[in-house]
């Protein structure tokens, strides 16, 4: 079994260095780390009118923690006052949220509608109270909402079943997530109307005090099963003009609804085939015996290679549409998490790394590099930073200095360690203790139906009930197919 050497056992930026060198990875990393105002990664941005007062984004995370009506509870409000509490500047998304019932990952996502619009309103407020409690001022916060449908990974009902929705038949994600054969495939005619609840959603945010609406198309929820629906016949199906038709119709109707609202997007610009573990438990790809693997949007024909000419079109008609926010993500958590949130231990239904967690890293650095490099006037946020550990912020700096992204977007790292952005801006040394080791428990709880959070790191979950309940679940999960 391979064992890869861990982050935290790198003493020094050399160190560090010379384990990407043998390794033969490529992470720019800078030594000396600057703070106060002039410090690179302390730099205003100005995009749409708007100053961003720092290169801190917040990356949208769920916890599986809404109300069955899906409005926040206790536990959502305390991670979206951490959000705002972190020294972060652009809040992408804060979590998905979904624009209809049946669009819900699970029974306790946040729901938008007229009932539940006053405690989203109130949530964002929430967060910008204690960012302002904090900072002495949020007129250079931005806090968007993340708008989804989650298609062929809807469990709107009960945690246990899902009820997918599905643009076309995937031979291998059907298989993998037992999408029955004769499942009906979204009717054109349904994807108008579902166009029509994202644009009532995105109204529904401006009202709610959201500046920006991120249209979803990552991970492999319903938006981004519009990008490799190249089979699918008909308006939203087969070239790219089709595939990319749901977007525009989104945009389109935003402008006539709600024309302050700016949008934005985020989406996975490279996606290979899925994965499953291996008899030794190890990450490996499923078996695909056609010559060329079709379905992987940014991926080329081996279904393990990027090749980015959709993704660089993708963000040429973003820009044409209007759209200066635009973040990169990859891959997907449920096929392919390796690539999505590089992690040294898997989730309870995950893999062993396939790879070195440092390649996962550096191929999502290089991805948000080469996108910014081909549209230098977008805001780019990148994305899988959080396994960097002690060095994300020698890397953050690095990235944003020499213009491989505009914001380093943070996920895992905010759940273990809220002022982490805080600590750094102001040259507090960092705490240690609080980095994220990518155990996965955030993405192992919910998987066991539990709501997510840091149960190793922060104290608060550690002492949830729920935190028992997953040492139990853990204990009975052999470390092969964990
Ligand atoms: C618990 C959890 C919930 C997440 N929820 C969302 C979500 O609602 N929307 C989304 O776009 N990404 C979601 N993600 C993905 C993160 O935004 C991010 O892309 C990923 O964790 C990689 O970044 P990191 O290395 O900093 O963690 C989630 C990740 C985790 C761990
Ligand atoms: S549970 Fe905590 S330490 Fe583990 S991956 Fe999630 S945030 Fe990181």
């Amino acid at each position: 079994m391979t064992v890869y050497r861990r982050v935290a056992q790198l003493k020094t930026v050399e160190d560090f260095r010379a384990h990407l060198a043998a390794l033969g990875i490529d992470i720019p990393i800078d030594e000396k780390l600057y703070h106060g105002p002039d410090a690179p990664l302390a730099q205003p941005y100005d995009v749409d009118g708007m100053r961003i007062g720092n290169r801190f984004a917040i990356l949208p995370m769920e916890g599986w923690d809404g109300t069955r009506d899906g409005r926040p509870s206790d536990l959502t409000r305390r991670r979206w006052r951490h959000f705002g509490g972190s020294a972060a500047k652009l809040i992408w998304g804060g979590e998905a949220v979904a624009v209809r019932p049946d669009g819900r990952a699970n029974p306790h996502q946040l729901l938008l509608n007229d009932d539940t619009l006053a405690d989203l309103a109130e949530l964002r407020e929430s967060l910008i109270a204690e960012h302002r409690q904090r900072y002495g001022r949020s007129d250079d916060l931005l806090v968007g909402l993340q708008l989804t449908h989650s298609g062929r990974f809807a469990r709107p009902n009960d945690k246990g079943r899902p009820e997918p929705i599905i643009l076309y038949h995937h031979p291998l994600l059907d298989r993998k997530f037992g999408v029955p054969a004769d499942l009906p495939v979204l009717s054109d005619n349904d994807v108008s109307q579902l166009v029509d609840d994202f644009v009532q959603a995105a109204k529904r945010s401006h009202k709610a005090g959201f500046a920006f609406v991120d249209i979803k198309h990552c991970h492999g929820y319903l938006g981004h099963e519009f990008l490799s629906a190249v089979d699918r016949p008909g308006r939203y199906g087969g070239s790219f003009d089709n595939r990319t038709r749901f977007l525009r119709e989104i945009v389109a109707g935003i402008r006539a609804e709600a024309p302050r609202l700016r949008i934005a997007v985020r989406v996975s610009a490279a996606d290979w085939l899925p994965f499953r573990a291996g008899t030794d438990g190890r990450g490996e790809p499923e078996v695909w015996s056609t010559a060329r693997y079709p379905y992987a949007f940014g991926g080329d024909d081996t279904g393990l290679g990027i090749d980015l000419t959709e993704p660089r079109a993708f963000l040429d008609l973003l820009e044409s549409l209007g759209i200066r926010l635009v973040c990169i993500s990859a891959g997907s958590p449920y096929y392919n998490p390796h690539l999505q949130r590089p992690a040294l231990f898997p989730p309870s239904d995950g893999y062993l790394p396939p790879e070195d967690p440092l390649a996962g890293v550096a191929r999502q650095l290089a991805l948000a590099a080469d996108l910014k490099r081909h549209r230098p006037s977008l805001a780019i946020v990148g994305s899988g930073y959080s396994y960097l550990q002690e060095w994300l912020p020698h890397v953050a700096q690095a990235v944003v200095r020499s213009g491989g992204a505009d914001f380093v977007g943070l996920g895992r790292l905010v759940l273990s360690y809220p002022e982490m952005p805080a600590d750094l801006l102001a040259g507090r040394p960092l705490d240690r203790k609080r980095l994220c080791r990518t155990f996965s428990e955030c993405t192992t709880a919910p998987r066991n139906g539990l709501v997510s959070g840091c149960y190793p790191l922060d104290p608060f979950y550690k002492e949830l009930p729920e935190s028992r309940m997953l040492t139990r679940i853990k204990n009975q999960t052999a470390p092969s197919d964990r």
